[in-house]
């Protein structure tokens, strides 16, 4: 039985998490440990990208999020924010037989008009192409950071109350959550983030109020599916209380009267 099959077995289809986000990191690190530059690390990294989204998908997992390029990525050298768009745009004209063939609905969150032309493009075709896929939504965070997106919506629903058309008291959790650009999506149920740190790192700061967190030191390019499976199994080992007590979440044995 391969290492995956294993993987597999011990998760239960029932009960997977409904939103999984992931902060791809070490590309850079990956790629010094083997003297390449770190273009290579990414290079990789995009394989380990079409690997896991084919997995999530083969699992069942409904909404799938990547952390592919954050609005801090912009102040990285200028070779290199070359290169992350090159790849990006590959990736979109590459796998778009992948996606549409898989009913998979390709969704985006950022500042995409930041994005160089190109990429915007290809990215804009693809989306309205896959919009009415319903098997998976594959979500790529670009130009992306979670205070943005919090201010961005908050200016949003203050220019509301500003025309009258929003009371103040009207402004509630479901309320700021459908400004945010992942409106519609389930909150996310578990996080990955690979490399061995143990940061967020300005990821959907609102949207992960209530995430299992799962920290690996496998570096990204190296996570590939049977990792995918054993993050799965150790989020479904979790106890999720939601603030209650764990006696509260198991509703006591049926006594033997059965009353
Ligand atoms: C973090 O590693 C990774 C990124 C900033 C970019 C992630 C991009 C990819 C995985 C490839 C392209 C994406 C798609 C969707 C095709 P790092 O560079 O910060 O690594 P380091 O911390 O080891 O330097």
């Amino acid at each position: 039985m391969s290492e995956s099959d294993s993987a597999a077995l011990a998760i239960d289809v029932h009960a997977l998490p409904r939103h999984v986000a992931i902060i791809m990191d070490g590309n850079g690190r990956w790629a010094r440990q083997r003297g390449l530059p770190r273009i290579e690390g990414h290079r990789k990294g995009a394989e380990s990208v079409r690997e896991v989204v084919r997995a999530a998908r083969a699992i069942g997992i409904p909404v799938l999020t990547l952390f592919a390029f954050s609005e801090q990525n912009w102040d990285r050298p200028r070779d290199e924010v070359d290169a992350l768009m090159e790849l990006l745009y590959r990736y979109v004209l590459d796998e778009r037989e992948e996606i549409l063939g898989n009913d998979i609905r390709l969704a985006a969150v950022g500042e995409l008009e930041r994005l160089p032309l190109l990429v915007r493009e290809a990215l804009g075709v693809l989306m309205k192409l896959s919009s009415a896929r319903q098997s998976m939504v594959l979500c790529l965070a670009l130009s992306y950071g979670g205070r943005e997106d919090l201010a961005r919506a908050t200016r949003s629903i203050a220019e509301r109350v500003r025309q009258g058309t929003l009371q103040p008291e009207q402004i509630d959790e479901a309320l700021v959550g459908s400004y945010l650009a992942t409106a519609g999506l389930p909150p996310v149920d578990l996080l990955i983030r690979t490399s061995g740190e143990m940061r967020l790192s300005n990821f959907l700061l609102w949207e992960l109020a209530y995430a299992e967190l799962l920290f690996t030191s496998t570096m990204w390019p190296d996570f590939r599916k049977p990792d995918l499976l054993a993050a799965v199994a150790e989020f479904q080992s979790r106890e999720r209380r939601y603030g209650r007590t764990s006696a509260q979440l198991r509703p006591p044995a049926a006594d033997a009267g059965g009353s």
